[in-house]
């Protein structure tokens, strides 16, 4: 079946409502965060017809992936603002090939007038490897957002996993379920570029998510539901975290480690044994 318009085929469509969605919750000031997805056969079938007559030039990442070689994904462009995705898609999205040796990119749809992929592309891309590997092929979104919360607890806690992942765990009940491994912790480093992408990857073979530090969110999904679904419990939690401080009053219960094994047989989950006392 053809479509129309590119932003009518599925895998466009929902990756321009999750950017619409990230910018309503406030985590995409200006151009802050980034989103890209993994296209599948079918979904690079269905957007073919819409690809620019002749590819851009090859553009090396400065990193590499067996896996991903010619990959097709989704992306942000550089400096482009969450909330115009969906007024302008060609604009402020586009489509990239990777090559046959996986280190570098070339533009085949989208990111009109001079755009380029997002800055962080590189720290997607090795995520999007590390990912692909540690889920056999299922995840395919990989979501950066500047969710509020989450950076200010950066500032609060102890910047290590196993704090992180307690103070999340504990804040609200569901969330031991929905990331039973914990959440990892990148220290503050310079945005974009090798390094971050690196240091997040290195965690992310054992995490669904990290967190940078006084910067935002960094997380992984087979979907776009579930990518956004994560970030969104994570923040939520990281939210009711800091009211439960900001109110100056005295923790007078909370969820215990007793709780957390509670949890386990009821969901069929094994949490992290490091992170438990
Ligand atoms: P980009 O505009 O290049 O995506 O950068 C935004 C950002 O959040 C960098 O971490
Ligand atoms: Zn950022």
């Amino acid at each position: 079946m053809g479509y129309t318009k590119i932003e009518e085929v599925p895998a466009v469509c929902g990756f321009i409502r999750m950017c619409t969605d990230g910018w309503e919750q406030g985590w995409h000031e200006r151009n802050g965060g980034n989103l890209t997805y993994r296209m599948s056969k079918k979904d690079v079938e269905e957007t073919r017809p819409f690809f620019d007559a002749e590819p851009r030039e090859w553009v090396n990442m400065g990193v590499q992936a067996d896996n991903l070689k010619g990959a097709y994904f989704i992306t942000t462009g550089s400096g482009k603002f969450m909330r115009n995705v969906q007024l302008d898609a060609a604009s402020n999205i586009g489509i990239v090939e990777i090559n046959d040796a996986g280190d570098s990119w070339r533009i085949v749809w989208g990111l009109a007038g001079g755009a380029r992929p997002t800055s962080e592309f590189p720290s997607h891309f090795l995520n999007h490897s590390v990912r692909l590997a540690a889920t056999n092929g299922a995840n395919r979104v990989i979501y950066h957002c500047h969710a509020t919360n989450v950076i200010a607890l950066t500032f609060i806690l102890p910047l290590d996993d196993r704090t992180f992942s307690r103070v999340l765990w504990k804040s609200m009940t569901e969330c031991p379920v929905i990331f039973p491994e914990g959440i990892g912790v990148v220290p503050w480093m310079v945005p974009g570029g090798a390094e971050i992408a690196r240091a997040t990857s290195k965690l992310m073979t054992k995490y669904q998510a990290a967190v940078w530090a006084h910067h935002g969110l960094f997380v992984s999904g087979p979907d776009f539901d579930t990518a956004f679904g994560l970030a969104h419990t994570i923040e939520k939690s990281a939210e009711i975290y800091m009211k439960i401080l900001s109110s100056g009053k005295p923790i007078l219960q909370t969820i215990t480690d007793d709780d957390l094994r509670a949890i386990e047989p009821a969901f069929h989950i094994t949490l992290n044994r490091d992170f438990l006392d």
